[in-house]
This record gives structure tokens, C-alpha cells and sequence, in this order.
């Protein structure tokens, strides 16, 4: 066994919190060899219901759980964490788009970039899942300077997973048979699911997915809307956004950047784009990487249709349009981030 590592969860009161420390303390991001000190940070008014998530874990009995801190003090709650899980933030209801929660959050990722850059671990391995993500994961980065950029990602795995599940579907496969899904751009329904470099295993031989699936007009029709507007159907059915699956999607992102992904996988992160693929500089746009050493690269000379580049344009702009926006919010120019 390693010495515990410091593990930080923000919204630890919170429905995503509920499920996520659960996994997180089994052991299934860092290890059934890595023991853990979670760190639960929240709000003052969510103490009582932390107190509680407290209990629980204790009753869990989990063996890689050696302390748990629950705190609503940022400099408690960041101090000396290698990995942090920023979920704290407003959830959007019904009828709202998740950019509608940027003035509201934007803010909260502010102080927590502050936080991060006065306590946390240089090394410190950021997931920001609270809303709007990417635009979050934008400012939290600018406001921690001391850390490298690269170390700030946004979750959009939970839209590769609905794009991977809908295309198991589709085709009568076991998930684990289709790899190689991506999700271009923004966490919002302007990104781009991408099954164009996507491959499956059907009766023991590997194809690519179009030619499998076959069917064009379902591949840039139903397959990208349905994943685009995956997030909204689940509001509606559950009149609260999704907790389990973003959840495991928090997982399996943190998983494969403290692992790396296997030979000839890709997986999709929200990183500071480098303007590859001709996505605006700066932002934080989810491309298809590959993980080695805990170190993220952006997977390059994929061949993009007209159709994706058109769709990936969009995605860009939307980016672009919050992060100025955010800046406003903020009231800073671009020129002091
Ligand atoms: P929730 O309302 O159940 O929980 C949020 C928790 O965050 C609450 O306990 C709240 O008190 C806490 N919080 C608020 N401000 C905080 C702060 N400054 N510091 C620490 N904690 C703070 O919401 P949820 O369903 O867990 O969702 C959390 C966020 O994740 C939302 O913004 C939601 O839209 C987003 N989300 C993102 C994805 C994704 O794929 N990227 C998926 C699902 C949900
Ligand atoms: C999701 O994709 O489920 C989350 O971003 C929650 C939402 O607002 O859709």
C-alpha cells in the first residue's frame, strides 16, 4: 500500500457527491491499492446533510478510507489534494440551458481557482463537472496561474458515454465492444458526437462504426441530437439533472487521466485548446486524447468531414461567446486573464 493521497469533493452534500464519493472511495478512480483522505468541501447551510454523507461513508466500511474531512472552508477543503472533483455549483432546471448558469457559477470557480493556487498540490489534477463546465474549467485555470494549464479539464466523458451507449444500441454490441467516440467542443448542446472514428467488434472483427452502422442520416441526425439533448430528457424525466451516470462519467475521466487510456483508445476530455483542429485558442474544448504518464495529448491528423468541421465551428463559437461573457461577469478584460 502507497502513503494516502488527499482527495478533494466540492458539492459533497450534493445528488452527484451522493454516488461519486461512494465510487471514489472504493477505490475504483485510484486504485484498490491507493488509500484515500476525502476532503467534502460545501456550504455552510449543507453542513447538517454533510454530516450525514459523513456517517455513511464511515458505515461503508470501505478499507482504503483513512479520513474523511468535511469542511466549508476552501483553504481546508483544497490543502495538499493531488486530485479535485470541483461538482459544487447550481444544477439548471427544466427549459434552461446550462450556459443560463454561467453568471451564477462562474463566480464560485473563481474563488476555487484562488483556492487551488494558494493550497492545493502543484501537481493537482482538476475536474470541473459543475456547469457550465467548460467555461468554469476556463476561469478556475486563470485563476490559479501557479498550476499548469493542462491540469484543468472539463467533463464532458458523460456525453462520450451516451454517444458510445447509443451506438452499442444501435448495433446489438456489448458497450465494451465500441470504442473511439468523441465529443467535440462545449459540455452544451452545441458539441459535436462524433462517430466517424469510432470502431466496433461484431463477431470478432473490428470495423469502423460508419460502416457498420451504415446509415448517415442517422449518424449527423438522431445519434448527434439525441446525445446533444441527453442532459435536457433526463431533467425532464427526473425533474433533476443526472447524478448517477455524471457520477460514473467523474470516474472514468479521473480514472483514465490517473491510469492512461489503452493502445489505440481515445477518450474525450474538455482541455485548453492549442487551436488544433482550428478550435479558438484558449477555450476549454473537449477534443479525443490520448493519456500517458498522466499526461493528456490531443490526438492529431484525425480526417474531418465538412460536416464535422462545420459542427465543430459552432461548438467553437459558443465557447468563445461564454468565455467573453464569463470575463464580463467577472468584469475583467481578456487581456488580464
Ligand atoms: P446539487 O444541487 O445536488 O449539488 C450541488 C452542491 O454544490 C450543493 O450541495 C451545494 O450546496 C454545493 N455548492 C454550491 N456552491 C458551492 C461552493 N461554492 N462550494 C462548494 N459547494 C458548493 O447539484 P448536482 O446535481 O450535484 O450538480 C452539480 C453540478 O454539476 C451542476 O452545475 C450540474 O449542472 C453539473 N453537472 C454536470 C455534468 C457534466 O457532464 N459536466 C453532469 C451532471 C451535472
Ligand atoms: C448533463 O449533461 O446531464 C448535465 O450537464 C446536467 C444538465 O444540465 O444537462
Amino acid at each position: 500500500m502507497s502513503e494516502p493521497i488527499r482527495v478533494v469533493v466540492t458539492g459533497a452534500a450534493g445528488q452527484i457527491a451522493y454516488s461519486l464519493l461512494y465510487m471514489i472511495a472504493r477505490g475504483e478512480v485510484f486504485g484498490p491499492k491507493q488509500p484515500l483522505i476525502l476532503h467534502l468541501l460545501d456550504i455552510p447551510p449543507m453542513v447538517g446533510v454533510l454530516e450525514g454523507v459523513v456517517m455513511e461513508l464511515a458505515d461503508c466500511a470501505l478499507p482504503l478510507l483513512r479520513e474523511v474531512i468535511p469542511t466549508t472552508d476552501p483553504a481546508v477543503g483544497f490543502k495538499d489534494v493531488s486530485a479535485a472533483f470541483l461538482v459544487g455549483a447550481m444544477p439548471r432546471k427544466e427549459g434552461m440551458e446550462r450556459k443560463d448558469l454561467l453568471s451564477a457559477n462562474v463566480k464560485i470557480f473563481r474563488a476555487q481557482g484562488q483556492a487551488i493556487e494558494n493550497f492545493a498540490k502543484k501537481d493537482v489534477k482538476v475536474l470541473v463537472v459543475g456547469n457550465p463546465a467548460n467555461t468554469n474549467a476556463f476561469v478556475c485555470a486563470n485563476y490559479a496561474p501557479s498550476i499548469p494549464r493542462e491540469n484543468f479539464t472539463a467533463m464532458t466523458r458523460l456525453d462520450q458515454n451516451r454517444a458510445t451507449s447509443q451506438i452499442a444500441t444501435k448495433l446489438g454490441v456489448p458497450i465494451s465492444d465500441v470504442k473511439n467516440i468523441i465529443i467535440w467542443g462545449n459540455h452544451s448542446s452545441t458539441q459535436y458526437p462524433d462517430a466517424g472514428q469510432g470502431k466496433v467488434v461484431i463477431n470478432g472483427q473490428t470495423k469502423s462504426v460508419a460502416d457498420a452502422v451504415n446509415d448517415t442520416s442517422f449518424l449527423q441526425g438522431a445519434f448527434v441530437e439525441t446525445v446533444q439533448k441527453r442532459g435536457a430528457a433526463v431533467i425532464a424525466a427526473r425533474k433533476m439533472s443526472s447524478a448517477m451516470s455524471a457520477a460514473k462519467a467523474a470516474c472514468d475521466h479521473m480514472h483514465d487521466w490517473w491510469n492512461g487510456t489503452a493502445p489505440g483508445t481515445f477518450v474525450s476530455m474538455g482541455v485548453c485548446s492549442d487551436g488544433s483542429y482550428n478550435s479558438p485558442k484558449g477555450v476549454i474544448f473537449s477534443f479525443p486524447v490520448v493519456i500517458v504518464n498522466k499526461k493528456w495529448e490531443i490526438v492529431q491528423g484525425l480526417d474531418l468531414s465538412d460536416f464535422a468541421k462545420s459542427k465543430l465551428a459552432l461548438t467553437g463559437k459558443e465557447l468563445q461567446e461564454e468565455k467573453d461573457e464569463a470575463l464580463s461577469v467577472l468584469d475583467v478584460g481578456s487581456s488580464n486573464l
